[in-house]
């Protein structure tokens, strides 16, 4: 069986997952953590290079105060108490989204993680925060605009060196996108990187979302035939 090297999860429903129990939503925000540290235990002993996690998108901070307070603070106390599963595990920790969006107390805990695993090499575990794919794109071009500007001329540009100006930079596109709880779309998520990525629903809530459920779609990606725009 190949395993995907870069493995991206839309991680949703945890709203609904605790609506279903009567409970607040962040109680299933709280719940979806558990999901988070299942799968990337997994993708780390399965041998998955990359595992990028679509957690707080630039479009959240539309929601009330109470929860975006609330998951803010569960993404400080996930970004503190992951350390050891961090170093014990061998995992390059990494943030990636709009930092001038996000708290500084949380930022100042990221940044530590980011400088103590930069040399860890099993796998690099990507929590994408204040993240959205639009904005990503037009930060990439507001610095190559720039770069223009610095050089005093219009300087050359394709598709691979656009890559490098997105904010994913260095980081191979996904293989895999999964996406929970029944939603299939997008939601403005990674638009550059997942030209030709496969995907793959399920109806299962990320509370639920356990190592069979990425079993069955590592299985599922196994039976897909990658084009790329060719003939076979
Ligand atoms: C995903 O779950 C987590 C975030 C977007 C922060 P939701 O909070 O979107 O849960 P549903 O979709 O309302 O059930
Ligand atoms: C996408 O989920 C963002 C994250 C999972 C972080 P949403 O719940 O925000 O997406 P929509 O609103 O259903 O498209
Ligand atoms: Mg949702």
């Amino acid at each position: 069986m190949e395993v995907p090297q870069h493995i991206s999860i839309i991680m949703d429903g945890n709203g609904r997952w605790a609506k279903k129990q009567g409970k607040l939503r962040l109680f299933g925000h709280n719940a979806g953590a558990e999901s988070v540290r299942a799968c990337t235990e997994y993708c780390t002993e399965i041998g998955v290079k990359y595992l990028s996690l679509f957690a707080f998108s630039e479009e959240n901070w539309e929601r009330p105060a109470e929860e975006v307070n609330g998951l803010m603070q569960l993404m400080f106390k996930y970004v503190i108490g992951e350390h050891d599963t961090f170093m014990n595990n061998n995992i390059r920790f990494r943030v990636i989204g709009n930092y001038e969006h996000l708290p500084e107390d949380l930022m100042a805990a990221v940044h530590r993680e980011e400088e103590v695993t930069a040399g860890n090499t099993r796998m690099t575990m990507i929590l994408m925060l204040s993240y959205s794919g639009k904005w990503d794109i037009l930060q990439a071009a507001r610095h190559y605009a720039a770069d223009c500007l610095a050089a005093g001329r219009q300087l050359p540009l394709d598709e691979a060196g656009f890559s490098n100006y997105l904010a994913t930079a260095g980081i191979p596109d996904p293989d895999l996108l999964i996406r929970t709880s029944g939603e299939q779309r997008i939601s403005n998520y990674m638009l550059w990187q997942n030209a030709y990525t496969e995907f793959y629903y399920t109806p299962v809530l990320w509370p639920d979302f356990r190592k069979n459920d990425l079993e069955q779609a590592i299985s599922d990606f196994n039976n897909r035939q990658r084009r790329y725009g060719k003939v076979e």
